[in-house]
């Protein structure tokens, strides 16, 4: 069989916040897929980078009064540190921050130029005067415009669930600075990724590069309408790359981000003495991506748009995980429960959770969830009772005589088990490591069962039975040294202690097939130690302790679902991936109606509410605020139909009693579109 030259990344984590248990689970699951393709002969390379732009990375280092180069290469550190710790094993450690990206960056752009995809539009924000910069919406706080609750982010309430734009919020304020927030406008440059939505639907839905739940996903909420012109620039001051031919405007964070991949592939390139078309311009090279379900958009809409005009090779596979759960909630900082890679380590052995997620993770989308005493059991009586226990329970014994010259008669064991490789191999190749996991545990009960059989300890007291002893132990190192290979992706170290003791590094998958014969043992030392819960709960403790990153920007306990468009360093972006629906009984409850304005005003000391008077045909007339001062002239207005929802609870305001609310499409705080039916249609008749 030809080894494949495949290409691997995970997401690249920001540079403004530490590595917790919630990023690993990526980069474990993508670190053991590699793995398992190297130990099969595959050519095979990973690739990460730190994602070291935007505005919060800015943001920081003014807060912390150093340069944004200092604040990364800082970062830079302690992620390779915590990343060394979980043994994973990158070739090449990038950043966004780079020659290489950036020189990527101008060739994708030429690209796109060429291809006439990029458009230029005003953009209408919110601008901190003090910290003299445009406010993503999670950088804006104030009153929610439906409900009245203090404190609310710019994009939602948490209090009413309702979503809007940050010029809504009632007395917004900048959270970088306090101040309050002006609107001003800049040019933005667009890449209209709707001219290659067919290519795009052609791509998701066939060639078996998604997971079915997502290309169906895209199918049915985002392919469905004509694709949004995506804004990928930013006007200064902006911590990134300046568009060549913008000055003044910089490269937004989402459009660099996933060009840090082939910024990392050109460092490795250049450390290796390789072209960087054979990985990136090349059909005979796999590209498979590993990211976490929230960023889907970026990677398999915007990406491949990217990739596909500037004539580079499409990803053969985006694969994409759930989020991590603990004990079934999301990671929370007062529980303890957000835990940073570090504390863990300070606390535990990073093999039990390379074992633990790979025990728990699938080929699907579901969330993974961290059940900490499902935790303890898992190490205590897979890893240590059934598989490690092999080794120690027989080692010792034949240290003096090694490993039988010949293979022993094991009733078939041996050969069983390298029966199963292929299946465990198809199992790791689709990333359904629980399905591997299955089968490794059951071939390490059968070999459990023959030690129990033999049991050498009995044998060592007998010296007439050396030689039976010597091929117990024989048959059960052996069984243990192939259920490690089958292991060696998850669990590199152990497998690297095997090799030591058995004096026969493990270096192939294929190793497997052939048991090892006539090798010293050497002597036996600890593998692994049983964990203990109050191991588990000092971490839980030490996590509640506050830290000076406790709320990363990238803190999935505090997202809310943000706009897909608008994710990104700068927003909460835990998108659901599928949609929570409504039942028709949840949907007839709301009463739109027809409506007419009879009047329109502005309101004193409210800048972006109008006050409607309201008809719905009869006798009565009702009083409603509407955020929608920034697009419309009150004079405009009267005489329209909208339409209203006519049995929202009246909420008492500063200015009066808002009798219902009229129902506007809009995105990002610049556009606000009133909706209304088509002519003929009466005030007071229903929406159905
Ligand atoms: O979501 C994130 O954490 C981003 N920093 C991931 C970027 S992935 C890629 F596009 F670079
Ligand atoms: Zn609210």
């Amino acid at each position: 069989m030809t080894a494949r030259r495949i290409l691997v990344t995970s997401a690249l984590p920001y540079a403004n916040g530490h590595i917790h248990l919630g990023h690993l689970v990526e980069y474990i699951q993508t670190d053991i897929w590699v793995r398992f393709q190297k130990a099969r002969g595959n050519r095979c390379i990973y690739l990460c980078a730190d994602d070291t732009h935007g505005t919060a990375i800015m943001i920081r280092a003014r807060q912390e009064g150093r340069s944004e180069e200092a604040l990364i290469s800082a970062m830079r550190e302690s992620h390779l540190q915590d990343f060394g710790g979980f043994d994973i094993g990158f070739d090449n450690y990038g950043s966004t921050h780079s020659s290489q990206t950036r020189q990527f960056c101008h060739e994708i752009w030429k690209s796109l130029r060429a291809a006439g995809l990029i458009v230029e539009h005003d953009v209408t924000q919110l601008f901190d005067p003090v910290q003299n910069t445009f406010l993503a919406d999670r950088f804006v706080k104030g009153t929610c415009p439906k409900c009245g609750s203090a404190d609310q982010y710019g994009d939602n309430c948490e209090k009413c669930g309702s979503t809007y734009t940050p010029a809504d919020l009632i007395n917004p304020v900048s959270t970088l600075s306090g101040a309050t927030p002006e609107l001003r406008t800049a040019k933005h440059l667009f890449v209209e990724i709707e001219r290659l939505h067919d290519w795009l639907t052609e791509w998701t839905q066939s060639g078996g590069h998604l997971q079915e739940e997502v290309a169906n996903y895209l199918k049915g909420h985002f392919l469905v309408e004509p694709l949004r012109n995506w804004d990928v620039s930013r006007p200064a001051p902006y911590f990134g790359f300046e568009i060549p031919d913008s000055p003044g405007n910089y490269w937004y964070v989402w459009f660099d981000a996933p060009i840090g991949y082939i910024g990392s592939t050109a460092e490795w390139c250049e450390r290796h003495g390789e072209s960087i078309d054979d990985w990136w311009k090349s059909s005979s090279t796999e590209i498979h991506h590993f990211i976490g379900k929230d960023i889907t958009y970026f990677h398999t809409l915007f990406w491949p748009a990217m990739l596909k005009t500037a004539g580079l090779t499409l990803p053969e596979k985006v694969h994409i995980h759930g989020f991590l759960t603990v004990d079934g909630e999301k990671m929370s900082k007062s529980r303890g429960t957000f835990v940073q890679a570090a504390t863990y380590l300070k606390h535990l052995d990073p093999s039990y959770l390379r074992y633990y997620y790979a025990s728990k993770l699938g080929s699907r989308l579901d969330d993974l969830d961290l059940n900490v005493e499902e935790f303890v059991n898992k190490v205590n009586s897979d890893l240590v009772g059934k598989v490690v226990n092999l080794a120690s329970r027989t080692a010792r014994f034949i240290e003096s005589v090694g490993l039988s010259a010949e293979y022993p008669q094991d009733g078939g064991l041996f050969a069983a088990a390298a029966g199963q490789s292929e299946a465990i191999a198809a199992a790791y190749e689709a990333c359904d490591y629980n399905g591997a996991m299955r089968i490794v545990m059951s071939l390490a009960d059968r070999a459990n069962q023959y030690v129990e059989q033999t049991a050498p300890w009995t044998l060592k007291k007998d010296p007439a039975k050396a030689a039976e002893l010597q091929a117990a132990c024989s048959v059960t190192l052996n069984l243990f040294r192939q259920i490690v290979i089958y292991l060696s992706p998850v669990l590199p170290r152990l497998a690297k202690q095997v090799g030591e003791l058995l004096q026969k590094p493990i270096t192939h998958w294929d190793e497997a097939q052939t048991p090892l014969v006539g090798t010293r043992v050497s002597k036996f030392e600890h593998l692994m130690k049983r964990v203990e819960l109050a191991q588990v709960q000092a971490m839980i403790e030490e996590g509640k302790q506050p830290s000076p990153e406790a709320t990363p920007a990238t803190e999935p306990a505090a997202a809310a679902p943000a706009s897909p468009w608008n994710d990104g360093p700068e927003a909460l972006a835990h998108e659901p991936l599928v949609a929570e629906y409504c039942t028709i009984d949840d949907f007839t409850k709301v009463d739109l109606r027809v409506a007419r304005v009879l009047a329109a005003n502005a309101v004193v000391g409210a800048d972006k509410l109008l006050q409607l008077t309201l008809s719905m045909g009869g006798e009565g007339t009702r009083n409603v605020f509407a955020g929608i001062k920034s697009a419309y002239n009150p004079e405009d207005l009267v005489g329209r139909l909208v339409i209203f929802c006519a049995n929202l609870a009246p909420r008492k305001m500063k200015f009066g009693v808002s009798e219902g609310m009229v129902m506007a499409a809009g995105v990002g705080g610049q556009e606000v579109y009133l909706l209304s039916p088509d002519s003929g249609a009466k005030p007071g008749q229903r929406v159905h």
